[in-house]
């Protein structure tokens, strides 16, 4: 049974390092899987579309598109994006049949003090607009499938605790 994985969180919060984790997992597992990564996804928007909101409500529905696709294909897809509007995701969930929602429950002064890509210091300068979380709202997930502290928990337990609900809700066959 095909489903949809998505990480939603702020910048920095660690979905696309539990979605690659998740992915090899599932993978490992051996069922088709494809990752949809907000910047890798985005690079192919070729700037044509921004952070505004409704950009973003056109990139969090389309990537909802393209993922519930995949899934009649009987392919796993494992999404990773912001998605702060609370409204999309909730027309996600209704689009997709099998729609698990992972929130990625991160401090903005911790993700902000990790800035991997740099982005929370130029967004403080004033060089990027609208940035989730400082000039750009991230509304927190009210009833995600799962939520993972990952300020607190390291790598490997949030990814144990994504693969155990997905065990328990049978998406995956127990180990
Ligand atoms: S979403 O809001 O439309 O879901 P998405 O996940 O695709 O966002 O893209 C977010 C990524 O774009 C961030 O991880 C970051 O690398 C980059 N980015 C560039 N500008 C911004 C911005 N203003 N706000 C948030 N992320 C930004």
């Amino acid at each position: 049974m095909a489903f949809t994985l998505w990480f939603t969180g702020i910048s920095g919060s660690g979905k696309s390092t539990l979605s690659q984790r998740l992915c090899d997992a599932i993978a490992a597992r051996g069922l088709t899987v494809e990752r949809l990564d907000g910047d890798i996804v985005r690079k192919e928007y070729a700037g044509l579309l921004g952070y505004e909101e409704k950009d973003r409500r056109i990139n969090i529905r389309c990537l909802g598109f393209v993922s519930s696709t995949l899934n009649r294909h009987g392919i796993v897809s494992i999404v990773s994006a912001i998605a702060p509007y609370r409204v999309s995701r909730a027309q996600n969930r209704e689009k997709i049949e099998n729609y698990i929602e992972v929130f990625c429950d991160c401090p903005f002064e911790v993700a902000a003090a990790r800035d991997a890509k740099l982005l929370y210091a130029r967004a403080r300068r004033g060089e990027i607009a609208n940035f989730t979380g400082l000039t750009s709202p991230y509304e927190c997930p009210e009833c995600p499938d799962i939520v993972v502290h990952t300020d607190t928990e390291s790598v490997d337990e949030s990814v144990r605790a994504v693969l155990e609900h997905l065990e328990r809700c049978r998406y995956l066959a127990p180990k």
